[in-house]
C-alpha cells in the first residue's frame, strides 16, 4: 500500500445531471482526498491532447466532441493506491458492465456519457495531473477525522 495521486474528471454528463457533490462525496467516503479541484470548459485542442493516446480509435472524434460539450470538473485525488481505488469506485467503462454501486452504474448513461474519467496507471496519472495542474495548485493537508 502506498499513498499516490490520480487524475479524476467529472465529465459533462455528470455536471449536467447535478451529481458533482455526490461524486466528490463518494470519493471522500472511499478515502480519496481531493487535493486540487477546478471547473473548466475544455477546448478542442486540450481534449485532443489529453486523449491523444486514443487518436487512432474509431470513437476519438465523438469522445473529443463530448468532452468539449460542456463544463467538466478536474480533480487530483490522493490516497492509498489511489489509481486502482478510483477505478474500482468508478466501475467499468461501459455502465452496462459496471458493478453495482459504482459511480458509473449509479450515474452513467452509456460508454460515452460515463460520468467520470480516472487515470489507468500511476505513470499516466503523473502525466495527466501535470496536463491540467501545476504542482503549485496541489494542496498538501491531512484529514482530521
Ligand atoms: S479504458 O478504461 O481506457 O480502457 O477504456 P476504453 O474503452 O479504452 O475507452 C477510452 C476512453 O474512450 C471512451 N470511449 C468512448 N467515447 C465515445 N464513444 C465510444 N464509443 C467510446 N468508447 C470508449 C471511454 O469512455 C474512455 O474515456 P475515459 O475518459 O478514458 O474514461
Amino acid at each position: 500500500m502506498s499513498k499516490e495521486r490520480t487524475l479524476s474528471i467529472i465529465k459533462p454528463d455528470g455536471v449536467e445531471k447535478g451529481v458533482i457533490g455526490k461524486v466528490i462525496g463518494r470519493f471522500e467516503e472511499e478515502g480519496l482526498k481531493p487535493v486540487a479541484i477546478r471547473m473548466a470548459r475544455l477546448s478542442q485542442a486540450e481534449a485532443e491532447g489529453f486523449y491523444a493516446v486514443h487518436k487512432a480509435r474509431p470513437f476519438f472524434k465523438d469522445l473529443v466532441s463530448f468532452m468539449t460539450s460542456g463544463p467538466v470538473v478536474l480533480m487530483v485525488l490522493e490516497g492509498e493506491n489511489a489509481v486502482a481505488k478510483n477505478r474500482e469506485v468508478m466501475g467499468a467503462t461501459d455502465p452496462a458492465k459496471a458493478a453495482p454501486n459504482t459511480l458509473r452504474k449509479l450515474h452513467a448513461s452509456n460508454i460515452e456519457k460515463n460520468t467520470v474519467h480516472g487515470s489507468d496507471s500511476a505513470d499516466n496519472a503523473k502525466v495527466e495531473i501535470a496536463y491540467f495542474f501545476p504542482e503549485t495548485a496541489i494542496s498538501a493537508y491531512e484529514w482530521k477525522r
